[in-house]
């Protein structure tokens, strides 16, 4: 009798990045073309189960989206265990399950930050095979070292800060400049840094709006008659409230106690959109793959990550609900420090 082939499902869920596509692309032209497994794409995140949207995925629909940002399973941030649906005529985890055991499915991997790998886990616990695989331009996974999609934001935010520059410059102004990072800040820390940054205010370390003002007069504007301020968008006023515009916020205040001129820009989501960098075609890829090897060996119940340059897996259950922030001792803060990069503190 002929063995029933492997069947993998694949979602995307919680806010898109780069490199999203070349995951799916490593996860399933590897375990269709080595593994000779069956692969489907779940459309629109954890909807797509609840809702039953499958799409097929072969050699050919896997072809050429390596480079293409965005994802072409869709995402959403559906969060099916939260406490009124329960409430709801629909048991939504229940019906994730019925779906799964009618597409027949062996495993599913879902791909996504630390939303949709707390989800996961909880699919975990409710009977399904699951893998995770870590994504997101704030880098913020835990139990992982590196997410894909933050390489390739890096790189925007980074251009962004060296075209403020060059006006910032040509103004004599102060340039206020918003990147994502709601609880951590690992995109105002490396795109602060790669651009030169003079203040970088994270969501991890307590500014003082005095302090960057003394600053930016002092050592900075006199030196350099103009700067460069990254505020990522979770950082908190002094009342510990966070605000929908944090580089107006910032900006309004350094002109304030300073009266020099400043400008704001937020980049939103153009850091999130576009193609992949190199570096996260490959990360992608590799944590695809590797994805595939676990279901291969049947190792379920965890999610791929990357520890001390190494692919592992770590179980789901020690993901879900954590944030990886940042250590304000940090050794990139450190040395930023000694190159008078002020932290607002
Ligand atoms: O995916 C994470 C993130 O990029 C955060 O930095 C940001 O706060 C959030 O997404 C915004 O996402 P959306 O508006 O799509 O829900």
């Amino acid at each position: 009798m002929k063995k029933k082939k492997t069947r993998v499902g694949i979602l995307t869920a919680g806010g898109d990045c780069p490199g999203l596509n070349a995951a799916i692309r490593g996860v399933g032209k590897t375990a269709i073309l080595h593994y000779g497994m069956e692969v489907v794409g779940i459309s629109s995140g954890f909807l797509g189960l609840i809702n039953n949207e499958v799409v097929n995925l072969d050699e050919q629909t896997l072809s050429g989206i390596l480079s293409q940002g965005g994802t072409i399973l869709g995402t959403s941030r559906e969060k099916p265990f939260k406490e009124d649906n329960f409430s709801q005529s629909i048991n939504k985890p229940k019906l994730m399950k019925k779906h799964y055991d009618e597409l027949g499915l062996d495993c599913l991997v879902c791909i996504g930050g630390n939303g949709t790998q707390k989800t996961a886990a909880l699919l975990s616990e409710n009977g399904m095979n699951i893998i995770g695989i870590p994504k997101t331009i704030d880098n913020d996974v835990w139990g992982t070292d590196i997410t894909f999609g933050f390489d390739s934001a890096v790189n925007i935010a980074t251009d962004a800060i060296d075209r403020l520059y060059t006006t910032a410059n040509s103004h004599k102004r102060i340039m206020v400049i918003e990147v994502m990072g709601n609880n951590a800040g690992w995109l105002a820390l490396y795109s602060g840094i790669a651009g030169g940054g003079d203040v970088i205010l994270i969501p991890e370390i307590d500014y003082d709006i005095n302090v960057v003002a003394d600053y930016l007069v002092k050592n900075t504007y006199k030196k350099k008659h103009s700067s460069i301020v990254v505020v990522a968008e979770g950082i908190k006023t002094p009342e510990g409230k966070k605000k929908k515009n944090a580089a107006s916020y910032i900006s309004k205040k350094i002109n304030e106690i300073t009266g020099i001129e400043t400008r704001e820009t937020i980049l939103g989501y153009i850091q999130r959109g576009g193609s992949p960098s190199p570096m996260d075609r490959v990360l992608a890829t590799q944590y695809g793959a590797f994805a595939a090897q676990l279901i291969d060996e049947k190792k379920f119940g965890v999610m791929v990550a990357m520890k001390k340059g190494k692919i592992e897996s770590v179980p789901l259950i020690e993901v879900g609900g954590k944030t990886r922030i940042i250590d304000i001792n940090h050794s990139l803060i450190k040395k930023a420090r000694y190159m008078e990069t002020s932290f607002g503190n």
